[in-house]
């Protein structure tokens, strides 16, 4: 339980948040696959990041960490040693999904495994595409859920039609084309975060993009490279909700990631009021990061749906209670993939935000919102998940009672320092 309240507080200051989550996850694993020595700055050490460097570890993959340094040593892939015991993803999804497509690839057998959130979570969504590669891979469900068995082996390349729009879908077949006989293709009809892309580029692979496909060719080499991990733009949102939501308030987020896939949360602040200025940009190599201050100029509702919304999937919790604070309608649709994220965050978010007098519905693939309204305090459940944990943190600036979060421990998923930067860019005006 941590109990979070504030007495009329206005956010000021600058803040550099941790490394980011999706980026972290993708440095050690493509400086596992490659031979020679990979050195990360700026690596995210959250608990699911985490989970990623204990599964190359048991793969025999020499990987030494000093705070947000990484060094990752690797004979390459296909030098990887049998796993003596099953590996454990625990509650992260990129983990579980990513490794899927490399171990199909790689020529170890290994059982992976995943705490009791991540055991309800589909996996199909991958294993299936990976099985028409040739993958041998088994479980529960027709392989829909693990602990999944893979078998690594050949595989054969595939050209593959996304059905939804998932850069975990994208990056395991790109992983497993890798190694595949001929050349893989992945088309989205929505992007997706393209992480995945950018570093494999960075590794010395020839990965071609045209359009919404991109291509990889079978038998690629890769070699270690330095890869510096910006600030984690879905961590920074937090607080860029918070500055925008807050009146008098004005945040500096610095050094924080700004690739176009992953901005909605700007676009999104942007039309409901909030005033941006970039002050610095860098594009490279290998991801776009900056300096950003946001500060709140009023608050109107807005519309948020269709290509946006893989942009900003995992903003949407906060960006719901931000427009409980905004004049108007506020409607989110096109994101039902919110109902497979760690939780079900659209039953999450509305029945946690209803506890504190939000007007707020559930629909199909999103949510309604009628704004503004005043927020009462609480006893708010997290349901396990870092995102709806630090939704209520930032709710507690905005609420008239103190709010008490159950099981806030999640939030060191992806944000060990949250309550630290929570309290120190608000502070309460007496
Ligand atoms: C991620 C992709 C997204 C996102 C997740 C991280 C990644 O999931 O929600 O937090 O690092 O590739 P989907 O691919 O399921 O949309």
């Amino acid at each position: 339980m941590k109990k979070v309240a504030f007495d009329k507080p206005v956010l000021q200051g600058e803040i550099t948040v941790p490394g980011d989550k999706s980026i972290s996850h993708r440095a050690v694993m493509l400086g596992s696959i490659a031979k020679g020595t990979t050195s990360i700055s700026g690596f995210l050490d959250g608990e699911d990041c985490l989970r990623t460097i204990d599964i190359f570890k048991q793969l025999g993959v020499s990987i030494e960490r000093d705070g947000t340094n990484v060094t990752v040593e690797s004979p390459g892939m296909h030098g990887w040693q049998q796993p003596s015991s099953p590996l454990y993803a625990g509650n992260s999804g990129t983990t579980a999904r990513l490794i899927l497509g490399i171990l199909a690839a790689s020529r170890v057998t290994s059982v992976l495994t995943g705490d009791e959130y991540l055991s309800k979570r589909p996996m199909k969504r991958v294993s299936l595409p990976l099985r028409s590669m040739g993958a041998s891979i088994t479980g529960e469900a027709d392989s829909n859920l693990l602990p999944l068995t893979i078998t690594g082996g050949p595989l054969t390349a595939i050209d593959y039609d996304m059905p939804i729009a998932s850069a975990q879908v994208k990056s395991a077949i790109l992983f497993a084309g890798l190694t595949a006989d001929g050349e893989t293709s992945v088309s989205e009809q929505t992007v997706s975060r393209d992480h995945t892309e950018r570093m494999l580029a960075q590794f010395g692979v020839d990965i071609q993009k045209e359009g919404n496909k991109v291509r990889v060719k079978g038998g690629s080499d890769l070699h270690g490279t330095p890869v510096r991990v910006p600030g984690d733009i879905s961590s920074a949102a937090f607080f860029m909700a918070a500055a925008a939501m807050v009146e008098g308030s004005s945040v500096t987020f610095k050094d924080v990631g700004l690739n176009p896939t992953r901005t909605g949360i700007l676009d999104v602040l942007k039309s409901m009021g909030a005033k941006i200025d970039i002050l610095e940009k860098t594009d490279g190599p290998g991801e776009p990061y900056g300096t950003v201050a946001i500060s709140h100029d009023g608050l109107q509702a807005t519309e948020i749906s269709g290509d946006l919304i893989p942009r900003l999937i995992d903003e949407l919790p906060v960006i719901a209670l931000l427009a409980t604070q905004a004049q108007g309608v506020t409607v989110i649709k096109d994101a039902a993939e919110l109902r497979v994220k760690e939780t079900d965050r659209i039953t999450a978010v509305t029945t946690e935000l209803k506890k504190l007098g939000a007007q707020i519905e559930e629909t199909v693939d999103g949510m309604i919102i009628h704004g503004p309204t005043a927020l009462s305090g609480g006893t708010l459940s997290s349901y396990g998940d870092h995102r709806i944990g630090m939704m209520a943190g930032i709710a507690a600036l905005v609420a008239s009672e103190p709010i008490t979060i159950e099981d806030p421990s999640c939030i060191n998923i992806s944000y060990p320092t949250f309550f630290n930067d929570l309290e120190k860019l608000a502070f309460p005006i007496k």
